[in-house]
């Protein structure tokens, strides 16, 4: 459904009166005590809010968290700071924070549906409150955005950073991979300030800074089995549609292709999708909008907004927050080539993963509705995400959600990421629910979109959990099914 515009509106005021609680605590000089989530939107977010908070002079401490349990909000609360700032989560924990920190004032910077109802001390700003699709047409980073926008007009120069975010949860599902709904205004701050430009292209890793056959082994979302992962292999593809990958003794940059060149590799590319049996529209999903930040650097990896959004997922899953957070708020210099090697340490992890994945049968499971992707304690639990999100565009059946899971070590516990398309979603599946039922039922927590959502369960209830999951999509289909 299409953003209206009094929706937008709405939005907008609300984040006026956050914009003003924050400058009202800076103005009488009390810290500030930022959280945010660990993912790529969280450190966006996370880096959106820092900035605009030195560029008031204000004092904060930040912390990075994969998710909020009854631990964290009590060391929160234990820290009794005048003003607790969320980014990019929140909502999903209302209950808990009322438990918790109930007499704080807080305010929530998310885009996650809002399960319960948040105390009265609490601002909470967020896209589904006014009727807006926080999974598709606003991240967090936006959200944060807009909160900086709001405390002075010159912080319009995050509007890439946010762009970044909302790429980051994979936001783009407007037609050819562009960015819609509430986003939409975002990319035209940056653009109307000159600090972003959008192309139509093919959507490769390091269009103008990597030779060909490394950005398309870069390639990743679809994943293209024997492509993904493999330059050598990479390149004699593109010789084999007649290619030439040098000129002049130098490496040819997607850029360089001509627009019949271009053709000729998108042509090769499809067959060779539907010869592996990937479903027609898996092949248009290599074309789309192109988002450069035209005041990075052409050769670094922040240049292209879905790169930059790669690397910051890296840092956030490898442990590296900080970096992440850092160079949100632009740092660049050895920041930058410390995030480059988090980066191809990332890359590595997640060609290890698949290959695993595909090496024994059974690691990929398919039962009647679902897909179950079994990590085991071989896939670090921080990654079963992307690894969720690849899997969901490149596996034979698109009617099937994929749940994915890793064991977390030294817990009895397991990570578990879903992940589906939009066409299941507009039939009525919502994977948020079905994770929150299915891990309720059985001690666990679950929760997230309708599109991407993900639970924590014993390892003892792992098999029932599953079966419950494969059940209740099911149920959840049939129900559309006869409801249409
Ligand atoms: O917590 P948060 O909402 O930021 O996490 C969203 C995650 O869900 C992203 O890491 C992304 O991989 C995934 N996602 C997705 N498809 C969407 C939206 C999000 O796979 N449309
Ligand atoms: O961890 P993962 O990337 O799979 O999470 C997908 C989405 O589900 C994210 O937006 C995350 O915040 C959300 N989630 C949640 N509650 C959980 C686990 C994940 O809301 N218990
Ligand atoms: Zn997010």
């Amino acid at each position: 459904m299409p953003v209206k515009k009094e929706q937008t509106d709405a939005f907008l005021n609300s984040v006026s009166e956050a914009a003003e609680q924050i400058s009202k605590h800076v103005e009488k000089g009390e810290p500030i005590h930022i959280t945010s989530h660990f993912d790529a939107d969280g450190l966006a977010a996370a880096g959106i809010v820092g900035t605009a908070l030195v560029r008031l002079g204000a004092t904060f401490r930040l912390r990075v968290e994969k998710w909020i349990d009854e631990k964290i909000a009590e060391e929160i609360a234990a820290d009794k700071p005048p003003l607790i700032i969320f980014a990019d989560l929140g909502s999903g924990y209302l209950d808990l924070l009322n438990a918790k920190i109930r007499d704080h004032a807080a305010i929530i910077l998310d885009h996650h549906e809002p399960i319960g109802e948040p105390s009265k001390t609490f601002t909470q700003i967020n896209p589904h409150l006014h009727g807006i699709d926080g999974s598709r047409d606003l991240s967090g980073a936006g959200v944060a955005y807009f909160v900086a926008k709001a405390l002075d007009k010159k912080n319009i120069d995050l509007a890439c950073v946010a762009v970044v975010g909302a790429l980051a949860d994979l936001q783009d599902k407007y037609e050819k991979r562009k960015l819609g709904g509430v986003n939409e205004k975002i990319v035209e701050d940056a653009v109307n300030a000159g600090y972003l430009q959008i192309d139509t292209d093919l959507l490769f890793f390091g269009r103008e800074t990597r030779p060909i056959h490394k950005a398309l082994a870069c390639t990743t979302s679809p994943f293209i089995p024997g492509i993904s992962g493999e330059e050598d292999k990479s390149l004699a593809f593109l010789v084999s549609f007649g290619i030439t990958p040098k000129r002049e003794d130098k490496w040819r940059a997607l850029r360089d292709l001509s627009d019949e060149e271009k053709k000729k590799l998108f042509s090769g590319l499809s067959d060779y999708l539907l010869s592996k049996g990937f479903p027609t529209h898996v092949p248009f999903s290599l074309i789309g909008n192109i988002y450069t930040l035209t005041k990075e650097e052409p050769w670094t990896p922040l240049r292209d907004a879905r790169e930059f959004a790669v690397l910051l997922n890296a840092a956030g899953r490898m442990d590296k927050q900080g970096l992440g957070v850092a160079i949100c708020m632009g740092d660049r210099g050895t920041a930058l080539e410390q995030a480059n090697k988090v980066l191809e340490e990332y890359r590595r992890a997640i060609t290890k993963y698949l290959g695993w994945l595909n090496e024994k049968p059974g690691r990929i499971e398919e039962m009647n509705n679902i897909y179950v992707v079994r990590g085991e304690n071989f896939i670090n639990e921080n990654i079963i995400g992307t690894v969720s999100s690849i899997l969901s565009t490149s596996l034979p059946n698109p009617e099937k959600p994929v749940i994915a899971f890793s064991v977390v070590p030294g817990e009895e516990v397991v990570k578990i990421s879903a992940r589906t398309l939009d066409t299941l979603t507009s039939r009525g599946l919502n994977l948020g629910e079905i994770m929150r039922l299915a891990a309720e039922k059985y001690s666990g927590r679950g929760g997230g979109h309708d599109i991407a959502a993900g639970a924590q369960v014993p390892f003892t209830n792992l098999d029932s959990f599953i079966t419950s999951v494969d059940q209740l999509v099911k149920k959840q289909l049939e129900a559309t099914q006869r409801g249409s």
